[in-house]
């Protein structure tokens, strides 16, 4: 399994020290807060319209928005003229794409750059520490690397092909998530995306090993009959596991049914894991991300995304959720009740 100390380095080990051990038991080194990957920023949905987000993110307070033509900028929140917050909650707004800072108006465009200012020409050294961003199905990523080093490494550019960006597809396995699995006049016939995010004290190596424990399926979901499917191939930073269960699914106790759910999961790093099921008797599909982003070494935040598919007339996410811990569900039950259909 990818270990969160082999990705990072003896700078942000400090760092580590200083915001707490994570460790509990104490035999082992801490998990470093802030493994180098790719970590889900926002949705694309909600930087729309002028819209700017302000997060806590691996530590770092960040900023992001899109400009009139779509391009998204994730950059720290601190001006680099005389370090001023470009929080909106201290009055930095989007203007016509661009982000102007509440200090002295200086605006940066979403690469970056400074492009204006109120009275001088912009200073060519006025520049916003950026984030390299990429974006699924209108879930925007930005990457985390060592020393703020650039991408070493790829996500899938859709879910449907399922392997990493120049990665090869593994043969001779399961092919859900696969190009073959999920060729791509089927895309039209999976729903949109329903989000939901849980915050925690935790860390993504512990959400995403969850991938591989095939024992606590059993347990914590109430699965049966859970078998691996192939064994677990790791090329890089991709792994990926598949396996098989029975589920079974009542309604007010009348019903008791047990489905056949073939699934596999794909982990690129620690922040994005793509799971997808498949019901064999009815061909219902779901798929499921969970991203864990740390907060701020101690915390995460966990975004559920979900979709369903695979059926000519898909009725909603339910069946999705329900592939989720008993936990998480009941952490969820209140934001359900507020989804319209
Ligand atoms: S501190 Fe932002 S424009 Fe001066
Ligand atoms: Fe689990």
């Amino acid at each position: 399994m990818l270990r969160a100390e082999t990705i990072v380095d003896e700078t942000n080990r400090g760092r580590a020290a200083k915001l707490g051990d994570l460790n509990m038991n104490g035999d082992s080194p801490a998990l470093h807060p802030f493994p180098e990957g790719w970590y889900f920023v926002a949705n694309r949905a909600d930087l729309g319209n002028g819209n700017l987000i302000h997060k806590t993110w691996l530590g770092e307070e960040i900023v992001a928005w899109c400009d009139e033509q779509g391009r998204v900028c994730v950059a720290d929140a601190v001006c680099p003229h005389l370090g001023s917050s470009l929080a909106p909650e201290v009055g930095s707004r989007v203007c016509e794409g661009r982000l102007i800072c509440p200090f002295h108006g200086f605006a940066y465009d979403t690469t970056g750059r400074c492009v204006a200012t109120p009275y001088a020409l912009p200073p060519k050294s006025a520049r916003l520490n950026v984030y390299a961003t990429r974006e699924i199905e209108g879930m925007v990523f930005g990457w985390w690397g060592i020393r703020g080093r650039s991408p070493q490494w790829e996500l899938p550019e859709s879910p449907q092909l399922g392997s990493a960006r120049g990665h090869p597809s593994h043969e001779g396995s399961p092919q859900l998530g696969s190009a073959r699995g999920h060729p791509a006049h089927e895309k039209s016939r999976w729903t949109g995306l329903r989000f939901h995010t849980l915050r925690f004290r935790g860390h993504p190596q512990e959400t995403t090993e969850n991938s591989v424990d095939m024992a606590h399926l059993r347990y914590v979901h109430g699965y049966e009959s859970v078998s691996r499917e192939g064994d677990i191939t790791i090329d890089g930073a991709y792994l990926r596991s598949a396996f098989k269960f029975k589920t079974r699914v009542g309604a007010g106790g009348l019903l008791n049914t047990a489905f056949d759910v073939s699934a596999v999961a794909h982990i690129f790093g620690l922040g994005y894991s793509q799971v997808d099921f498949q019901e064999h008797s009815t061909g219902y599909r779901s798929r499921l991300w969970i991203l864990s982003t740390p907060i701020d070494g101690t915390s995460v935040a966990m975004t559920i995304g979900s979709q369903v598919g695979g059926m000519e007339r898909p009725k909603g996410v339910g069946f999705g959720l329900r592939l989720l811990p008993l936990s998480v569900r009941l952490n969820l039950r209140h934001l359900r009740c507020s989804e319209s259909h």
